[in-house]
Order: C-alpha cells, then structure tokens, then sequence
C-alpha cells in the first residue's frame, strides 16, 4: 500500500516556476462559445497571457479552440479535469496532447493507476502537457465532502490526495489558495494552481475556499485562475490590470519578507 507520509519524491524534474505577474495570472474562458470566447479575449486588448479552457467552451468549441489561442500567442490550460479507468484516461490524454496545451487536468481521486497512466500517456509528447492534479474543488467546503461521505477537512483531504498524486508522477496541483502553503512546504518543486481567487469586494458566487489575489500568492501559489472577476466585469481588460497591479505588488512585498 501506498505510504502517504513517504511519498515526496515524484520521479520528475522539478518544473520551471513563473516569476512575472502576466505569466501567473490565468483567465477563465467560461464561455458557451468559440466565438463569444475570442471576442472576450480581443476585449482584454493584450493585457492577459494565459487562458483556461474549461469543459463548457472545450465541448461547445471543440479542440479548434485551444489551436487558435495558441497560434494567437496564447498560452492555454485546458482544464477537463480528467477522471475515468487509466485506460482511458491514456487515451484521452494522447487525444488532447497534439492541441498545445501546456497545462492539462486530471481528478487525483481518480487514483494512483489513473494518475500513474495519464503520466505515462503525456511523457510519450515531444513537448507535453504539464499535467495538474485536481485536489479538492474549490466549491467544495467540509458539508460537502461530508456528502460524498469523505469525513476528512477539504486541507487533510487536498494533502493527501497531492502526496498521492506526487508519489505517482504528478508535480503540479489545482488547490484552494488556503491550502497552498501547506502543500508548498510538504511537495518541494510543486506548481501550484489556485483557482477561488476573488479580489476585495467581488461577488462569491458558488467557490467557497476563496482570497484575494494577494493572498494565494503570499501563500504560495504559482498561477491563479481567475473568471468571474474578469469576465464579467464591465470593463474586464481595467479588471485584468486592476488584479496584475494586485498581483505585482504582492510579489514586491513577497520577495521584501524573504529577503
Ligand atoms: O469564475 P471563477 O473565478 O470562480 O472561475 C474559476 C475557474 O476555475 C472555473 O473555470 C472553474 O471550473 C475552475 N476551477 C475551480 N476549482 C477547481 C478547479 C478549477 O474553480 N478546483
């Protein structure tokens, strides 16, 4: 049996970590089409990097979408979040390999084989997706895991399932930004993504283990995602900009402390 308390060591090179506030921020294209997507896009007038393509735009947009970002310059992470028999999890990630993605999901409670397959799977790219293991959504609170009769607190739950995962070939993490700092300390070379970033004064909305853009940082996190607080805002490209200026001066402040 697996001993989580030992496995700390993936059988991987650590990852390139980002430095610059452009390169950390990914927004959210939860759009119900290709079309409305790049239209959103051309809106931000160059101020965003990198893009998320989740499962409403990829099925309604197909994988088109992820090549047309990537020949625009973009950088795409395709956020399908993967959970199925290892088979076909290899199978999928063979699929989507080919489109360009540089980031690419899969559940870890799928478990050590799913994992250990999707790994294998992507190593066999010349230049592979760098697969994230999603940990506990961060829509999920402690009532909730409750209902799926998992009695651990969502950061027992994360952690376990990232050393899991670690163990098993896997060395980035979609995380809560509460429990960043956790795996950052407990998975040395970790990439951490962290969705549930609502800067001051934004709507909630469904995500439940939020903080500010600041905050996921300060605690560890390499790329935050953010959608709602940029898509649907009135002037999103002013949005994009009001949360890279939040962005870089939590990173000055970082590297003071450090220093
Ligand atoms: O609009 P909002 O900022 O809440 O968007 C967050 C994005 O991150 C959504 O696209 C959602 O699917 C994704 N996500 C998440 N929690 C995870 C993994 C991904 O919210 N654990």
């Amino acid at each position: 049996m697996l001993d989580l308390q030992r496995a700390t060591s993936p059988p991987l090179v650590a990852p390139p970590q980002p430095e610059v506030a452009r390169d950390k921020l990914i927004v959210a294209l939860d759009f119900p089409s290709g079309r409305e997507a790049l239209a959103f896009v051309d809106r931000l007038d160059g101020a965003c990097r990198w893009f998320k393509v989740g499962l409403e735009l990829f099925l309604a947009a197909g994988g088109s979408i992820v090549q047309t970002l990537r020949a625009r310059g973009h950088s795409v992470f395709l956020d399908l979040k993967f959970h199925d028999i290892p088979n076909t999890i290899a199978g999928a990630v063979r699929s989507v390999g080919p489109l360009g993605a540089e980031l690419l999901t899969v559940h870890a409670s799928g478990g050590p084989a799913m994992l250990e397959a999707a790994a294998e799977a992507a190593a066999s790219f010349a230049d592979p997706p760098r697969l994230l293991a999603v940990t506990v959504l961060t829509s999920m609170d402690q009532s909730q895991l409750a209902a799926i009769g998992n009695l651990r607190t969502p950061a027992e739950e994360v952690l376990l399932l990232a050393r899991m995962a670690f163990a098993n070939g896997i060395a980035g993490f979609v995380c809560g930004p509460e429990e960043a700092s956790a795996l950052r300390s407990a998975l040395h070379g970790a990439v951490l993504v962290t969705p549930g970033i609502r800067p001051d004064g934004a709507e909630i909305g469904d995500q439940k283990r939020i903080a500010t853009p600041a905050a996921a940082l300060a605690a560890g996190a390499n790329y935050l995602v953010v959608g709602r607080p940029i898509t649907q805002a009135p002037d999103p490209a002013k949005a994009a900009r009001a949360v890279l200026a939040e962005m870089k001066l939590a990173q000055r402040k970082n590297t003071a402390t450090v220093v």
